[in-house]
């Protein structure tokens, strides 16, 4: 199958590799199979909002542009209202191909050097 000009893998209904652009950032990265949106995009140094990364706090909580996810835990902060107007936990979402997602911007500011002094 392909979308976005990448190729998605299919086994057992399971998306092998998936590619999320995000909103309005235009940031883009690629999402292994079983793996999180947020852990996807952590591990290539794509910054989203995040606190618990168990499904909790809301603290992920963004739009679903385009695409579908789902999920494989109970996610009590993202009610069936939520979910049925296109939000999404994107700590849990596991993608099920491309998906255009969007949620606010996190500036990313790299770390202060350190300083020690004897
Ligand atoms: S980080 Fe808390 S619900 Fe996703």
């Amino acid at each position: 199958m392909w979308r976005f000009g990448l190729s998605i893998f299919k086994y057992q209904g399971i998306a092998m590799s998936c590619k999320v652009r995000v909103q309005p950032s235009g940031h883009e990265f690629t999402v292994k199979g079983g793996e999180s949106v947020l852990d996807a995009a952590l591990r290539q140094g794509v910054i989203l909002p995040y606190g618990c990364r168990n499904g909790t706090c809301g603290s992920c909580k963004g739009r679903i542009v385009a695409g579908h996810v789902t999920y494989e835990t109970p996610t009590p902060a993202l009610g069936a209202d939520e979910q049925a107007a296109g939000l999404a936990l994107f700590c849990q979402a596991r993608p099920q191909g491309d998906l255009s997602i969007e949620v606010r911007a996190v500036p990313f500011s790299p770390p202060a050097p350190c300083r020690t002094s004897r």
